[in-house]
């Protein structure tokens, strides 16, 4: 019998929520999936991030970052849960807790984000207020590899979606929110079939060049032209 292709092994970080974890979980149910769910871990007591984990049978770690004297503990911490744990990709998923450079350099091509804006625009927090008071047409979410910089790193995968002339930053938080449990798994997938290889800084996906190469591609307008 042929054996199966062994699963990428992902350790996810999260904070809060954790809806793009079970975004993930979800994907990495199908037995198909190239990649599993082998750790989560929560930074902060109490997140739902860590109860969606355990419900789904998945091994969890409470790392409190309150626990240790500054960032540097905390990330040695974190870096030997998961080195422990065989990981070999970290999820960030609304982990909201700076690494240190040192942190992010071991874990560098072999660590990935999900941002609520289209990148490089607002970088940073309140993305979805920032969008609208600037006045965008769209808004969306980036999946990249992490670098040092705050929401900087090769861009693997984006989702656009409209702004709507009603849009309050929580309505559009939401319709955001949708295209990122789209794009997460989307991206990890591609990622952990190795199809994602960083060239000067840019990330590029192998048999991806499809849409524009078979014809146009699609152009997205708000306000539309019947407008
Ligand atoms: C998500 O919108 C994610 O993009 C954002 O936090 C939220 C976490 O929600 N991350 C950042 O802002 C990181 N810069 P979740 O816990 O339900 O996945």
């Amino acid at each position: 019998m042929a054996r199966l292709k062994p699963r990428l092994k992902v350790g996810v970080l999260a904070s809060g929520r954790g809806s793009n974890l079970a975004a993930l979980i979800e994907a990495a149910a199908d037995p198909a999936y190239p990649a599993e769910i082998a750790l989560v871990v929560v930074n902060v007591k109490g997140a739902p991030a860590l109860q969606r984990a355990e419900a789904a049978g998945i091994p969890t770690k409470l790392i409190e970052h309150r626990a240790f004297p500054d960032r540097k503990a905390f990330d040695a911490a974190l870096d030997a849960a998961l080195r422990e744990a065989g990981i070999e990709l970290v999820c960030l998923a609304g982990f909201m807790r700076l690494l240190t450079p040192g942190f992010v350099e071991a874990w560098r091509d072999r660590m990935i984000n999900i941002h609520p804006s289209l990148l490089p625009a607002f970088p940073g927090l309140d993305t979805h207020a920032r969008a609208l008071a600037a006045g965008a047409k769209f808004a969306g979410c980036t999946v990249h590899f992490v670098r040092h910089e705050t929401d900087t790193g090769p861009i693997i995968a984006q989702a656009a979606v409209p702004v709507l002339a009603q849009d309050t930053p929580d309505s559009l938080a939401a319709r955001v929110l949708e295209a990122e449990h789209r794009i997460y798994p989307l991206a990890l997938k591609l990622v952990a079939e190795g199809r994602v290889r960083v060239v000067e800084e840019r990330a590029e996906i192998l048999g991806a060049s499809g849409v524009a190469a078979r014809g146009a591609a699609p152009v997205l307008l708000n306000p539309p032209e019947e407008a």
